[in-house]
């Protein structure tokens, strides 16, 4: 049967290291209480002059390497993220003048750090319907320069970092076997940036006595996603009359290791059928799913046959899975 595969993936992750122990000498804080709290020991910072749409460049490289295609191959170009180089055009558009894959549309999906979940199941409804061959979706985020690195709270949790994955229609290997989406706009105040916007315009200083940075009520987005999470990779594992025992790798958001400790435990997952890099990248958003899918992909762990559940949650509140068998 005909379905959408993935036939190659990609990662781009920024050469400046950021640790614990350097965190400590500008914040009150303390690799101890990051490395219990979170999982996390350090994080990519990109270089001054480095830009989304590089990051997401060079990940779409590696993933159309993978897949033995040109950029001209390519007809749809889809990148997720909430920290893109401008307001507006679209990263996407950067990222197909960079690659010359100049037969592509191109657009970016604004959902947080379910945004790579949420780009991979519109690029399949698009090869389902046969408006596009070839997709390539992106997950590309800059968080180093959204958050408050005075706000021990959040600046600790955020990398940056690209991965990418090309999508075809066809039957074999990386067959996307579904998508399950959800949001809930009603909870947006726990998980935010402020930004410029219709609620606060460009160049009002007087309207914006927010700062601009990050928002997080760290507490209570924890509870909420431990349980939306779980419910989702059931569901999408429900729909496909499969069971939790079916998984042979979970790649879920690399938001904290208590969270991805916590969501493993409630579906009854072992810890060895986790991927997990929260610990080297922190939370990338968008792109953490690409990222370790592409790690896991390139460092064996992922077998042909194997039956991978990919799940995320993020602001919005937004959250889903996807089922591939590799
Ligand atoms: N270093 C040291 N102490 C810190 C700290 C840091 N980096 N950050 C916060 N603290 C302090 C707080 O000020 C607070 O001190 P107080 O008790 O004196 O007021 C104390 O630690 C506990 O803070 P709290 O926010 O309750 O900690 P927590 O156990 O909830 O952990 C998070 C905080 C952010 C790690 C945790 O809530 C979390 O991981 N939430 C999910 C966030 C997330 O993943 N968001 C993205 C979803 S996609």
């Amino acid at each position: 049967m005909k379905q959408s595969r993935i036939i190659g993936t990609g990662s781009c992750l920024p050469e400046r290291i950021l640790t614990n122990a350097e965190l400590e000498q500008t914040l009150d804080t303390n690799d101890e209480w990051i490395v219990t709290r979170t999982g996390i020991r350090e994080r990519r910072i990109a270089a001054e002059g480095q830009y989304t749409s590089d990051l997401a460049g060079g990940a779409a490289r590696q993933a159309l390497a993978m897949a033995g295609l040109e950029a001209a191959d390519i007809d749809l170009i889809l990148v997720a993220t909430v920290t893109g180089d401008l307001s507006w055009p679209a990263t996407a558009c950067l990222v197909q003048d960079q690659l010359q894959a100049t037969r592509a549309a191109a657009f970016d999906i604004s959902a947080a750090c379910s945004g790579f979940l949420y780009a991979l199941s519109t690029a399949d409804s698009f090869l389902r319907a046969g408006t596009a061959r070839r997709a390539l979706v992106i997950g590309a985020e800059i968080f180093s320069r959204i958050v408050d690195w005075q706000d021990r709270s959040t600046c600790i949790l955020f990398g940056d970092g690209a991965g990418a994955v090309v999508l075809e229609m066809g039957e074999g290997a990386g067959q996307l076997l579904g998508c399950h989406l959800h949001s809930d706009g009603s909870q947006w105040p726990l998980l935010y940036q402020l930004g410029y916007g219709s609620r606060n315009p460009a160049g009002d200083q007087s309207r914006n006595p927010e700062h601009p940075f990050i928002r997080m009520q760290g507490n209570e987005v924890f509870k909420v996603a431990v349980r939306s999470l779980s419910e989702v990779a059931l569901e999408a594992l429900e729909a496909q009359s499969l069971t939790v025992a079916d998984v042979d790798l979970l790649v879920p958001h690399q938001a904290n290791q208590r969270i991805l400790e916590a969501t493993a435990k409630r579906l009854g997952l072992p810890p060895e059928k986790v991927m997990i890099n929260v610990d080297r990248y922190g939370n990338t958003s968008a792109a953490s799913i690409p990222i370790a899918l592409d790690e896991a992909h390139r460092s064996g762990r992922l077998q042909p046959g194997h039956l991978v559940l990919l799940n995320a949650f993020g602001g919005g509140f937004t959250w889903g899975a996807a089922l591939v068998r590799w």
